[in-house]
């Protein structure tokens, strides 16, 4: 009895030490599981993997998956269309109603209109991302995107699975056809994720990240979700000293700290707080952080430093790029800058920018003023970033008004 309860507490300690360091959402169903049973079906499956439709399916509720078997994803293939392309296509066979077999062959006045996948891109023009259906002579029914001249394009084979009525997935004789739908399109993991970054104020971190392995590493997240944390150009080139200080390992570890493998839209992040695993952690190496929210702030905290989200540019499953004002600096490297050694606080408008100065003062006391060549030795990193970074000392858009308030908050201490 009581080793059942010591595995049922350790459980639910691993329970939730792994929902701490992942939060991940869980879905009512899994397209990817429900297809692998039926091999017919295995392309089709595949493809739903490669182009990124599965989550966006499993994300879903009340939709039909209208698969094609393996000869006819062939058919579609062999037309060599890019990735963008075929996710287009694919999309189009994805309802986001819920038909199931009954429900087909009882459509109200023998026909309805079902708005796609294709349609909720915001790719598909004018009514190409919408579904004519139409029960046909003899209990068939009929599929054809709607702007297909009145000809029915493909046919309901049979149902293959239901989950009433979240989803139903039910098999096609054929693929929709649609010149819309098979114009090139961008892929999903086309993004060039340094180009993306290098336009949009994080140039310098860009171009650390390509004369770097790390570039590989996160090249390598794309696909399966990746979220990264870019330091913006100010903040990037005050780093830089003591980034060349690094060994080459730990130049890696500095840049892969910077993402996390699981995309985290900018509404997730506000609504999960906790420690979150890095493309850094590997084994002994914990490399974590903490995402904090701080009211419509999101501030990410290691033990030496607090940044925050400035600006998102990007946030589209696989991938969400935010820019923050500040370069993370794991603990990890940075050992030094915890020396816990007293010395005077730091000057009041040095913490001006950092939202929450009473709570991280507990945690690491202020650090030795001493021999300040050496910005890194500064108590969370604020002090030197500031002190060095003439550019983005004040930085705090729209902060002036907190500014104020802090500055006021240290008048009153020093009274
Ligand atoms: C359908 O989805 C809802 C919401 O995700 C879930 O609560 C429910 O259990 C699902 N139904 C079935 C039969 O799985
Ligand atoms: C869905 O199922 C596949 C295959 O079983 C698995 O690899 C994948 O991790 C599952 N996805 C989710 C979100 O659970
Ligand atoms: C669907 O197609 C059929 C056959 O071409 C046509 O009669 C019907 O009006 C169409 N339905 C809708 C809703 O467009
Ligand atoms: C991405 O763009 C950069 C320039 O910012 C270029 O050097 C690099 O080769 C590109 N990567 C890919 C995979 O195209
Ligand atoms: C570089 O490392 C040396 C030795 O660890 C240290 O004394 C120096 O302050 C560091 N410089 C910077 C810019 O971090």
């Amino acid at each position: 009895m009581l080793q059942l309860r010591l595995v049922a507490a350790a459980a639910a300690v691993l329970l939730s030490l792994s929902l701490l360091i992942l939060p991940s959402t869980t879905y009512a169903h899994n397209i990817t599981r429900i297809l692998d049973k039926y091999p017919d079906f295995s392309t089709f499956n595949h493809y739903l993997t490669l182009t990124q439709l599965a989550p966006e399916i499993n994300r879903r509720e009340t939709i039909t998956v209208c698969a094609v078997d393996n000869a006819r994803m062939s058919d579609l293939l062999s037309k060599h269309l890019n990735i963008g392309a075929i996710k287009n296509v694919l999309s189009l066979h994805v309802l986001l109603d819920y038909f199931d077999s009954k429900k087909l062959h009882q459509i109200t006045d023998g026909t309805a209109l079902a708005a796609t996948m294709f349609q909720a891109t915001g790719s598909a023009p004018g009514s190409a991302g919408f579904v004519n259906i139409t029960d046909l002579k003899g209990g068939k029914v009929g599929f054809a995107p709607q702007d297909n001249g009145g000809v029915v394009s493909a046919t309901f084979v049979k149902p293959v699975e239901a989950i009433p009525y979240n989803i139903s997935v039910i098999q096609i004789s054929s693929i929709l056809p649609s010149p819309e739908a098979e114009a090139p399109a961008p892929g999903p993991s086309q993004t060039n994720i340094t180009a993306l970054m290098s336009a949009h104020g994080c140039k310098v971190f860009a171009e650390t990240l390509l004369a770097n392995p790390a570039e590989q590493t996160f090249e390598d997240n794309v696909e399966s979700g990746l979220t990264i944390f870019c330091p913006g150009d100010d903040a990037m080139k005050s780093f830089m000293p003591k980034y060349k200080n690094l060994t080459a390992a730990g130049k890696q570890s500095l840049l892969e700290y910077h993402g996390i493998p699981v995309y985290q839209s900018l509404a997730g992040l506000k609504s999960s707080n906790g420690l979150t695993n890095t493309l850094a952690t590997d084994g002994a190496s914990k490399f974590d952080f903490t995402v904090q929210n701080d009211g419509t702030d999101v501030t990410i905290i290691t033990k030496i430093v607090t940044a925050k989200i400035m600006n998102t540019l990007v946030d589209e499953q696989p991938l969400a790029i935010y820019e923050l004002n500040k370069v993370l600096m794991p603990k990890e490297l940075f050992k030094a800058a915890l020396s816990p050694t007293p010395a005077p606080a730091p000057a009041p408008e040095a913490d001006a920018e950092s939202p929450k100065p009473s709570k991280k003062k507990h945690k690491s006391p202020p650090a030795p003023a001493a021999p300040s060549d050496s910005p890194a030795d500064a108590p969370d990193g604020d002090v030197a970033d500031q002190t060095t970074d003439s550019n983005g000392a004040v930085r705090f858009e729209g902060g002036r008004f907190v500014g104020v308030i802090l500055s006021l908050w240290f008048a009153f201490l020093q009274l």
